[in-house]
């Protein structure tokens, strides 16, 4: 009985050092297992009762002691817990951080909306890269070597044969390169130009442009796709005009205006007096190009356009300044937030 005891003994002092206190649960767990009414210690006390005075002699000192060793590991886990916790108090009336839900931006915006039309007639979308070579901004597209386009007024280079694209019209040359037809393609992106920043012009822009391939294309698939354009992204009465004019890489070309009418003073400016504002470059794709594309121009033709999204986008939200979508003013860009 003695001997039995006193291996109770050691093995409850074993356990209450090996015992992991780290949080205030298991700081309720040892106080549950060791030190209750029902707990391991006052069992032990309680079959003390029945010892002989003999062994009670020796054993009421072993048990006193793992008593207080039982609760001196008890009360030194709990101060350190406490104290753990006090200083995390300390640290939690620091706020926490807010971060702000960002949200669409304009431009992007009125590119899905346009991406959303082309992609109803039948366009799939394209992209390529920002820095393009000569060839696919320019030659191929039947750029004479002298045109100014390629001077650097208006052109960012930024190596011997690398520059900004500026122009979208360097993907359609890499679509027909790669020489999948028929191509029904739009390819939205950034362009840059050199050209003074103001109100209604600023060195970067940004474009849709479309590309269609096929076998007997004519201009007046060209004239009917961009009326239905028009009449989805404007409104079904919205009055539109050709007028011819020239682009390097389409024969014949024509230039596209939308009637706003002068109504206020915005429209006077915006239109030069006229009503009348472009909104798009178009024509048909010069044989030259297809052929430097390699396509088979005795049974390919085909149609393009380039449209510019900013100006779009400030007919869309009355924005008299290009300049306020790019300089990162919250107070502006949040107005767009719900779109
Ligand atoms: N690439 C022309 C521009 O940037 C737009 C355009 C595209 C014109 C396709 C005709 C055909 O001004």
């Amino acid at each position: 009985m003695q001997r039995q005891m006193k291996d109770q003994i050691d093995k409850i002092i074993y356990e209450a050092e090996q015992f992991v206190i780290n949080t205030i649960d298991q700081l309720e767990y040892y106080k549950i297992r060791f030190l209750v009414k029902k707990g391991l210690v006052n069992q032990l006390f309680i079959d003390f009762k029945d010892l002989a005075s003999e062994e009670k002699k020796i054993l009421g000192k072993e048990l006193n002691i793992l008593k207080s060793k039982v609760e001196e590991l008890y009360n030194n886990a709990e101060v350190e817990l406490r104290s753990a916790q006090s200083v995390k108090e300390e640290i939690n009336p620091l706020p926490g951080y807010y971060s702000e839900a960002g949200s669409r931006h304009a431009i992007s915006v009125i590119i899905d909306e346009m991406t959303l039309i082309f992609e109803r007639l039948g366009f799939s979308v394209a992209s390529g890269p920002e820095i393009e070579d000569d060839w696919h901004n320019f030659s191929a597209l039947n750029f004479p070597d002298n045109h100014p386009a390629r001077d650097m007024q208006d052109t960012f280079f930024v190596a011997e044969d690398r520059s900004l694209r500026t122009h979208t019209s360097s993907v359609q040359v890499r679509l027909m390169e790669e020489g999948n037809l028929p191509i029904r393609s739009i390819m939205p992106g950034r362009v840059y130009r050199n050209e003074a920043i103001s109100a209604r012009s600023n060195c970067f822009f940004h474009q849709v442009e479309g590309l269609y391939i096929d076998k007997g294309v004519s201009f007046s698939d060209l004239k009917q796709t961009l009326y239905n354009f028009v009449q989805e992204f404007f409104g079904s009465d919205t009055r539109v005009r050709f007028r011819a004019s020239y682009f390097p890489f389409t024969e014949p070309s024509a230039e596209m205006d939308i009637y706003l009418g002068l109504e206020s003073e915005s429209d006077y400016k915006l239109t030069k007096g006229t009503g009348w504002l472009e909104i798009l470059g178009c024509g048909m794709v010069d044989p030259n190009v297809l052929e430097n594309c390699k396509i088979d121009t005795t049974i390919y033709s085909g149609f393009a356009f380039g449209l510019g999204v900013d100006r779009m986008a400030m007919l869309k939200f009355g924005v008299k300044d290009l300049r306020t979508f790019f300089n990162g003013d919250k107070r502006f860009l949040e107005q767009f937030s719900s779109l």
